[in-house]
């Protein structure tokens, strides 16, 4: 009798945003004259940059001809984009990053969800709440945590990321092995410091950990002193792995193109204590299992380092903070306190009440759509995420509905 992985029943029913689009799908079914607008899932609405249009019919055309026509590319990407994205990325920001440091994929949710393949099943798991749930849910579907008590898996350090800490976490008075963190966050929009992050870096260099960094909404700090990368913290090349991604940067969410960032110098240890490259491991790892990103799609992705992308990508990102200025206004006028918006596409309301409440609130009398802050863990019960991604016309009509059912 062939047996399941039993880690999967731990996990809850299904995915966050799967559940919020079934209960959608029932009330648009039930309520066919009542048109939702949708600001939970962060899913991009505004189409791609002209130099992105451009660059994939010219690579098409390639690909229609024998002479340009190309089969598999290389599975860690192409030259042309690893070296775009380590000259623009980073050497332009100061941070030593090289080409070959460089991972292209179709996304940082897999990316997130496949590193933690490379690391023992018994590793100490710290861990941001609220949390983007993919960090969690593959460490619960590989294993790495006790069941689920009270809305919190057994054996994992959790950030608790609360008003009282500026959603920023402390590092932990515990050693652990594997840290995650995501700024400018998701789902509360914070932003992180320079100190901060260099905390987050010495805490992991002396406890011989890794940190995974999550900076794929970085194209929407505003703020000159806050770091885009975790690399432009010294001594982050020896223990960061970092995740970034076009889906928001450049409307690529369903075009489909991420990366992952690993240094030579990263290491984790095997049980006698001899310390291995994650760069060899992640490389042996890609090259098993993924057979690289479709070549006209690279080329759009590579379109967005030419000065007129760097212009067209930034107007696009300048939009949706635009949108999120107004949500902030629109919660203030409310009196409803939030934080994020200002450097991210994400805002983070509190609500006073029960989160899912106020999204079945929102719903049924604003036909309007967010994501309940329980959905991202204990800490995010009482609030809502308000997505920015959306035209302007729906988000200034999706405010207009909120004040009138609130
Ligand atoms: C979100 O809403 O948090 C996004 O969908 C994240 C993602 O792109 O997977």
């Amino acid at each position: 009798m062939i047996r399941i992985n039993e880690n999967y029943t731990k996990l809850a029913s299904s995915y966050l945003f799967a559940d919020i689009a079934r209960r959608v799908a029932a009330y648009v079914a039930a309520n066919p004259s009542k048109p939702v607008i949708r600001l939970g899932i962060g899913d991009v609405t505004e189409p791609l940059p002209p130099v992105c249009v451009e660059a994939l019919r010219a690579a098409s055309a390639e690909m229609g001809e024998r002479a340009t026509f190309k089969g598999s590319g290389p599975e860690q990407g192409y030259a042309f984009l690893r070296e775009a994205i380590a000259q623009n990325d980073y050497v332009e920001r100061g941070c030593a990053i090289s080409p070959d440091e460089i991972f292209v994929s179709d996304g940082a949710k897999c990316d997130c969800a496949n590193i933690q393949e490379l690391f023992a099943g018994d590793i100490r798991l710290a861990i941001p709440d609220p949390v983007y749930p993919v960090y969690l849910d593959t460490n619960v579907m590989a294993g790495r945590t006790g069941p689920s008590i009270g809305g919190r898996y057994q054996g994992v350090t959790y950030l608790e990321s609360t008003a009282a800490n500026g959603y920023v976490p402390d590092v932990p008075s515990v050693p652990t092995d594997l840290i995650y963190l995501c700024f400018p966050n998701n789902p509360t929009g914070a932003v992180a410091t320079r100190a901060q992050l260099a905390a987050w870096v010495d805490y992991a260099r002396r406890n011989h950990a890794v940190i995974l960094f999550d900076s794929a909404y970085e194209a929407f700090i505003r703020d000159p002193q806050i770091p885009h990368s975790i690399y432009e913290i010294e001594g982050a090349r020896d223990v960061a792995l970092e995740f970034r991604s076009f889906s928001k940067t450049a409307g690529f969410t369903g075009t489909r193109c991420a990366y992952l960032v690993v240094p030579k110098g990263v290491v984790a240890y095997d049980t006698a204590g001899k310390p291995h490259s994650l760069h060899n491991l992640w490389n042996r790892r890609h090259t098993t299992k993924f057979n690289g990103v479709a070549y006209p799609v690279q080329k759009a992705a590579a379109a967005t380092y030419t000065e007129e992308g760097r212009r067209q990508t930034r107007a696009l990102a300048d939009f949706y903070l635009g949108n999120a200025k107004l949500v902030r206004q629109a919660m203030g006028r409310l009196r409803l306190r939030c934080v994020g918006g200002d450097n991210a596409p994400y805002i983070w309301v509190n609500t006073g009440r029960d989160s899912w409440e106020f999204f079945d609130l929102l719903l049924n009398r604003a036909q309007v759509v967010c994501t309940p802050g329980a959905g991202f863990g204990r800490c995010g019960e009482g609030h809502v995420r308000i997505s920015a991604f959306n035209s302007r016309e729906n988000v200034v009509s999706a405010l207009d509905r909120i004040a009138r059912a609130l």
